[in-house]
């Protein structure tokens, strides 16, 4: 499965899981890049559905001290296991990350999940467990595809953001990724 390109894994996972994958085709480099833009140099990050590691990719560019990969799929957690000797990879629901960065908090927290089909429930301990993670000036960053904003599900996770973070704001449009896509970035964490 390594050495199977990273469009034909995903696409592989989808048909066998399509809720749980969430996408048919990794994040483009541009959308990529605008996720990973928070993490700091020497700094900690837990990424949140590696997949492929399209962002994982791009995250490590960053130079990160510490990265924390969490992805549920374990054929995926083992193929960015292998790819990324140097990421921390749990395979374990995101909802559990507290475990995984149970030593320290997180200067950034990237993710890719797929919010729009997780059950409300499971949306809000994934927040939290987010919320938890990160250290008082961390950013959390996650993308949401434009044609869909508008769904329930979407707007679910907007004002689910509004109500866990002080300071959101919504990034350009990114137009080179297929779907065009915004990233969320959430800063100051309430109520913990
Ligand atoms: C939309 S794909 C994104 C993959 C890759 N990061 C990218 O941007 O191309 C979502 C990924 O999140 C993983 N995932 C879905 N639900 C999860 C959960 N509850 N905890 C951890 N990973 C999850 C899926 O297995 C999949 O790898």
């Amino acid at each position: 499965m390594r050495d199977l390109p990273e469009t034909v894994v995903l696409l592989r996972e989808f048909v066998r899981n399509p809720v749980r994958t969430g996408a048919v085709a990794p994040s483009g480099r541009r959308l990529a890049d605008v996720l990973a833009g928070a993490v700091p140099a020497g700094g900690t990050v837990v990424e949140l559905g590696p997949g492929t590691g399209a962002v994982t990719a791009r995250i490590r560019r960053r130079r990160p001290a510490r990265h924390v990969a969490v992805e549920i799929n374990p054929r995926l957690a083992r193929l960015v296991a292998a790819r990324w000797p140097d990421v921390e990879v749990v395979c374990a629901d995101a909802a559990d990350l507290g475990a995984a960065v149970a030593d320290g908090r997180a200067d950034a927290v990237v993710s890719s999940l797929p919010w729009a089909v997780l059950p409300d429930e499971r949306q809000r301990a994934t927040m939290r467990a987010v919320r938890d993670a990160l250290s008082d000036g961390g950013c959390f960053t996650t993308y949401a595809y434009v044609h869909a904003l508008r769904v329930p599900a979407a707007r679910r996770l907007a004002a689910l953001l509004a109500d866990t973070f002080a300071d959101v704001s919504v990034s350009p449009v990114v137009w080179a990724n297929v779907p065009p896509a915004v990233v969320y970035r959430a800063r100051r964490p309430l109520g913990r």
